[in-house]
């Protein structure tokens, strides 16, 4: 559902590919998970797409049974599924624990799939760590607090443009009129992509998601990850030749004229890695974590009144819904040796699954984890990583998550569930996020009218 038409956002009704209206029935799933005994009949839960909208009472039973569960990918490759904080924690900040090319192993479906692995390899995200750590100080220049704080003015602009567009029809799909909009128009502007350019990437973007997810990839999801990679590769080529021939004040052109140490610049696919992660994971992490935080607080009246009242606590509320529902849910890590996590030895052929989502629940450190508290402090969450490779977007993440809600709470002070449609979770697990969010408000009018 959608409010009305613009140009090039098409109305849609449920994100092609994924399930309208995946399971969500807390109290039964608590019930069901208490009842399972083995740890791998937990773990076939957890990557059940059917069970996305409660997700959480199988991450606490995995959690409780085996921290640091031993198994065995699809590939028959011995894994570790790690769901305790305290471990969590100690694996993405542990010196010899990498994030590099054998990652993308995880992605490899074999002689039809080649394309999105190959593109994988060039992010940050799978880089060698030489090469990680040159790319990754050439992009962060943009991304320091500073930097984002220059942006605040142009965010607040866009979120109101946004609400604007929605405000007279009094109905909106919050996930695809607003939280998808919203980051995508923002790291376009920093990268130096044309505004007319992003209605284009609006398949794409989800056809690249859903196939870097892990199990349940069907030929169809491959043949649409391999287009959207094409897609994806031709498209920054052309932009960054483009880029070439008239350089601006843009990262990308910060990019293409960025030198190695020896002279060298980055080659055409490493520049393509960098604009596709910083696109993909700077538009559809937020998207997910607006949709599912503003779900959140929805369900939480008294939580959203608190915040109505008290706009200041909007920062501690932010860090609270990173908390409580992250769109990141796994990172994976592998050593070159064995070496010791907690009180357990991981082989170093065993690829280490890190799911956030469980660190973030554990009792150990969070009292009451399964309470949305908008006032929680500390907050020693990992929903944006640590260590090497922790987020990049972090600073303009929580500035564009503050806005939007300081907006959204603002100028839309009638916000509610729409009691006619559900919202529905995407099927996917590495990302989690919100397919559609239907709500409703009086309608308001906009600002310049
Ligand atoms: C709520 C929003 C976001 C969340 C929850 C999030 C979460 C994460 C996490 C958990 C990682 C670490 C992955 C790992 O260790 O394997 C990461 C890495 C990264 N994020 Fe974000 N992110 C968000 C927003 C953004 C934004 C807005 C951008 C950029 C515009 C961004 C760019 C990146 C990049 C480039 C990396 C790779 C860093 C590296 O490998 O050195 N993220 N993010």
């Amino acid at each position: 559902m959608s409010a009305r038409p613009r140009d090039g956002f098409a109305p849609r009704g449920v994100v092609p590919g994924f399930e309208p209206a995946l399971r969500e029935d807390h109290a039964r799933d608590v019930a069901i998970a208490a009842d399972l005994h083995d740890p791998e009949d937990v773990l076939a839960c957890i990557l059940d797409p059917k069970r996305r909208g409660t997700l959480y009472p199988y991450l606490h039973r995995l959690r409780t049974l085996a921290p640091i569960l031993r198994t065995e990918q699809a590939t028959g490759r011995p894994a570790r599924v790690v769901t305790s904080h305290a471990a969590v924690r100690e694996a993405l900040r542990h010196p010899d624990v990498r994030s590099d090319e054998r990652g993308t192993a995880a992605f490899d479906v074999g002689p039809k799939g080649t394309a999105f692995v190959e593109m994988q390899k060039n992010t940050l995200l799978f880089l060698p760590p030489a090469k990680h750590d040159r790319v990754r100080t050439l992009i962060s220049r943009a991304f320091t607090p500073r930097s984002v704080e220059l942006r605040e003015d142009r965010i607040s602009r866009v979120i109101d443009d946004l609400i604007d567009e929605v405000g007279t029809a009094g109905r909106m799909d919050l996930v695809h009129d607003f939280a998808f909009r919203l980051p995508m128009v923002v790291i376009c502007e920093m990268l130096g992509v044309p505004a007319e350019d992003l209605p284009t990437f609006y398949d794409w973007a989800i056809a690249s998601s859903r196939r870097g997810e892990i199990g349940g990839i069907t030929d169809e999801i491959v043949r649409a990850g391999e287009e959207a990679t094409h897609g994806y590769t031709r498209y920054f080529l052309d932009l960054i030749e483009d880029h070439r021939r008239r350089p601006r004040f843009d990262l990308m052109s910060a990019l293409i004229d960025a030198r190695n140490e020896d002279g060298s610049r980055l080659s055409d696919e490493e520049l393509v890695g960098s604009c596709y992660i910083l696109l993909q994971a700077g538009h559809g992490t937020t998207q997910d974590l607006l949709g599912m935080g503003m779900l959140a607080l929805l369900r939480h009246p008294e939580q959203l009144e608190h915040l109505r009242r008290h706009p200041e606590k909007i920062p501690t509320a932010v860090e609270e819904l990173l908390r409580y529902d992250t769109s990141v849910q796994v990172s994976q890590r592998v050593a070159d040796e064995p070496f010791r996590l907690g009180d357990t030895t991981i082989g170093g052929d065993e690829v280490c699954i890190l799911l956030n989502g469980a660190a973030n629940r554990d009792p150990a450190v969070f009292s009451e984890p399964d309470r949305l508290d908008v006032t929680r402090q500390p907050n020693p969450h990992v929903s944006f990583g640590l260590g090497r490779h922790t987020c990049l977007g972090a600073s303009l993440a929580r500035m564009e998550l503050r806005c939007a809600i300081d907006a959204l709470l603002r100028r839309l002070p009638t916000l509610r569930l729409d009691d006619e449609a559900k919202p529905a979770h995407r099927d996917s697990l590495f990302l989690r996020g919100l397919a559609t969010l239907p709500v409703r408000f009086e309608p308001v009018a906009a600002r310049s009218a």
